[in-house]
Formats: structure tokens, sequence, C-alpha cells
């Protein structure tokens, strides 16, 4: 007798329907997910599109897949609601190169310029900002702004990328992606002599020299709505490996290649369908700030979502 082997996916895909029903909850995921996991949410999306996202919640409980500092940015948006992040040792590097407690110093060495913190920060150091950005408004949010100086941290590339658009001076902080690190300019002359007709798109934490051989410029959520407007056949993506899967599911009729199968996010990875299965069983792992942080923070975050 043969059996035919079941997809676990499957199995658990159907079990969180069911526990996500029991607990009133609601599934956000960013678009560097799993696959998987971007296929059992209920909303996937980059940054700027999660925290808007994350203030029309009705359900009791969020599950967050995506890393710690947008869990947290979506329990700011949230105070009263339950908001769980299936492994909360998915951490972010970047942010990591930003304590608060150096933050606070460099701060001190430049009064009176404001603090401009892309969203991959703890809250704690949202907290010391002024405005947030994410990579999908941050030249719009630096232009906003009445100051002719101020302090972009953490990402020094995206910073770097925002100094060729604003005439402001961009004081940059030295941290950065890793994963995006990866990508080489090398690597992206090595795809364009293999798919001439490709037409190249990059994330702005890739570093300059990338930037300079891209065609265009895009978050990850700006990359998806270009993918659909654009009438290219061929795309040299580089980003996280894990937007791949979104841009093939939504345009099967055009050929991706991702400059590099390196670049993946080890952290973005963490989040897997069994831990969001034991999220919801368990109600684990809370995401919680600090209130006299969380009120600073939260600052931070709604004068950039009034802004853009
Ligand atoms: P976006 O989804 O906002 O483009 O951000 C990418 C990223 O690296 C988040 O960590
Ligand atoms: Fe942080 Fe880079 Fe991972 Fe985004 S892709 S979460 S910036 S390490």
């Amino acid at each position: 007798m043969t059996t035919t082997a079941v997809d676990p996916r499957v199995e658990l895909a159907e079990r969180i329907a069911r526990l996500k029903q029991q607990r009133r909850a609601v599934i956000l995921a960013h678009n560097y997910q799993l696959g998987e996991v971007q296929d059992i949410a209920d909303f996937v999306g980059d940054s700027l599109e999660l925290s808007r996202r994350a203030t029309q919640v009705e359900a009791d409980v969020i599950i967050f897949c995506g890393v710690m500092f947008m869990a947290e940015t979506a329990k700011l948006l949230n105070p009263q609601r339950t908001v769980l992040i299936p492994d909360p040792l998915a951490g972010c590097p970047m942010c990591d190169m930003a304590p608060v407690e150096a933050v606070r110093k460099r701060k001190a060495e430049l009064p009176g310029v404001p603090v401009v913190a892309y969203v991959n920060t703890t809250a704690a150091v949202k907290a010391e900002a002024d405005i947030c950005c994410t990579s999908a408004n941050a030249v719009k949010i630096v232009n906003g702004l009445p100051d002719k100086r101020l302090l972009f941290l953490p990402d020094r590339n995206l910073g770097h990328w925002v100094q060729r658009h604003t005439d402001k001076e961009i004081i940059l902080w030295d941290g950065y992606c890793p994963t995006h690190q990866r990508i080489t300019a090398r690597d992206v002359k090595r795809l364009k002599a293999e798919h001439p007709n490709a037409v190249v798109i990059v994330h702005p934490e890739c570093t300059p020299d990338v930037i300079d051989l891209a065609d265009e410029v895009l978050s990850t959520g700006q990359m998806l709505r270009w993918a659909r407007e654009s009438h290219a056949k061929e795309v040299i993506v580089g980003t996280e490996i894990g937007l791949i899967h979104r841009l093939r599911q939504e345009n099967p009729e055009k050929t991706f290649y991702p400059i590099s199968e390196l670049t993946t996010c080890p952290n973005m990875k963490r989040i897997t369908l069994e831990k969001v299965v034991w999220a919801l069983e368990d109600m684990q792992y809370e995401v919680t700030v600090p209130a006299d942080v969380a009120e600073k923070a939260r600052r931070a975050i709604e004068r950039m979502l009034e802004v853009v």
C-alpha cells in the first residue's frame, strides 16, 4: 500500500489558522520572512507599511514575524494589545551598532542638532530621536525638517543615499547591515554582463558603489510596486533573498535574479511555522517596552507617520 506524503507546512498552516481564530490574533510579516511564513500572514510588507498597518489592528493579539525592532514598533503603536514575537532572539545587528549610551554621548557633542533614527533602532534609541524614518521615506523626512544639519543613525549607507538627495549636512553614524554589505559591485557587474537586458534594483542599505550601478534604489515595498508596474521582463535584485518569494509570486511572467544567494538575514530566518504555532499556543514571547521609553519613542514614530 502506498501512502501520499503530506506537506508538514500544510498541517502547520491549518493549525495556525485555527489558533489564530481562538486567540483573536493577526499575523504581520516582513517581506524578508521565509516564503511559508509570508504565506500564512494576514499582512506582509516593508517597515513603513508594517508600521502603518500596526495602527489599524483590531485583533487582541499581534504575532509579529520579523525582527525585534519591528515588533517593538508594533507594540509602541499598540500599547493596549499583546504583541508576540515567535523568536525573541531575532535581533538586528545594525540596531546593535547604535547602543543608546553611545547615541546619548554623540548627541551631547552635537547640541541643537536633531536626530533622525532609522526604524532599525531599539525603542531606547528611538526615544532619543526627534523623528524616525524608514528606507521608503528617509529622503522625504530629512528634507521636511527645518534644520540644515542633522545626525542620521544608524545606517551609514542609507545616510549616504539620503545625502545624495539633500542640500543638508548629514552627520553619519558608522552602522551598516551585514546582509546588504555582502552585495558587491563585482557581483552586480557580473550579473549585468550575464543579463544585459535586465534592470538593476537595489535597497538603499547597499554600499554606495553598488548604488552607483543601480537603475533604481528602493525599499522592499517600493521594489514590489515597481516590479508590478514596470515593463522590464528581467530584473537583477539587490536585497535580502526573502523578497524574491513575493516578487516571483506576484510576477510569474518576469525573471528575477538575486545578486547573491548569500544575501540572507539569519535573524529574519529565525521565524518558522513551528515557532508561530508555539507563539499562539503558549502566548510567547511577549514584547514589552518600559513606559517612560515608550512614550518618547512613540512620539518619534508618530511624527514620521504624520509626514508620510
Ligand atoms: P524595508 O522593508 O523598509 O525596505 O527595510 C529593509 C530592512 O532591512 C529591514 O530590516
Ligand atoms: Fe537588520 Fe539587515 Fe536583517 Fe534588516 S536585513 S533586519 S537591517 S540585519
